[in-house]
């Protein structure tokens, strides 16, 4: 059992009301990323013992899903459209001006200093906006931005990395 630390004690707080064998565990394991912002060793060692499980299951089962994080997430993440309608609209062109201009070789990365990731998104009907991104920040907001050209996809990444608010970069 993991030594009682506040953090601890804030998961156990989160995880009270699901019951171990019950099917409970993927809820379990959404709330505490949705709260604490990804799902750290020691998260994973309370919610083991809350289900009475060995933590390296409960990570297996996580690690299975593409939705869980096990790393602290960026400041701010350029979710970046993968679908149909964006493609034929020069995403390819968007993602790589994005990823560029922050340093990146490939989605799924952050800058070194955590302040910006990109991460590959799906489309979610709001094809008219196309080619577009949201931008996250956790827990805070997702704002979709459409209709970008090259030369926005650079400013937004600049400002976003410069910790420029998306709404100043926007009306800037
Ligand atoms: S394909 Fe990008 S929003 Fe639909």
């Amino acid at each position: 059992m993991p030594l009682e630390t506040e953090s601890t004690l804030r998961i156990r707080s989160i995880i009270k009301d699901f019951k171990p064998n019950n099917g409970d565990l993927l809820a379990a394991l959404y709330a505490v990323q949705h709260e604490m912002g990804y799902l750290s060793k020691e998260a994973l060692a309370v919610i083991a013992d809350q289900f009475k499980m060995f933590t390296a299951e409960v990570y297996g089962m996580a690690s299975f899903y593409e939705e869980y994080r096990f790393d602290p997430p960026a400041k701010t993440t350029i979710r970046w459209c993968s679908g149909p309608a964006c493609r034929t609209r020069n995403s390819a062109g968007i993602r790589d001006a994005i990823l560029a201009t922050l340093d990146l070789n490939e989605t799924g990365e952050q800058t070194e200093d955590g302040q910006c990731s990109v991460v590959v998104g799906q489309c979610n009907g709001t094809c008219e906006l196309a080619p577009m991104i949201w931008v996250e920040e956790h827990k805070t907001y997702e704002l979709p931005v459409g209709k970008l050209t090259a030369a926005k996809s650079i400013k937004l990444a600049r400002g976003l990395r410069s910790g420029s608010g998306i709404g100043e970069i926007l009306n800037g």
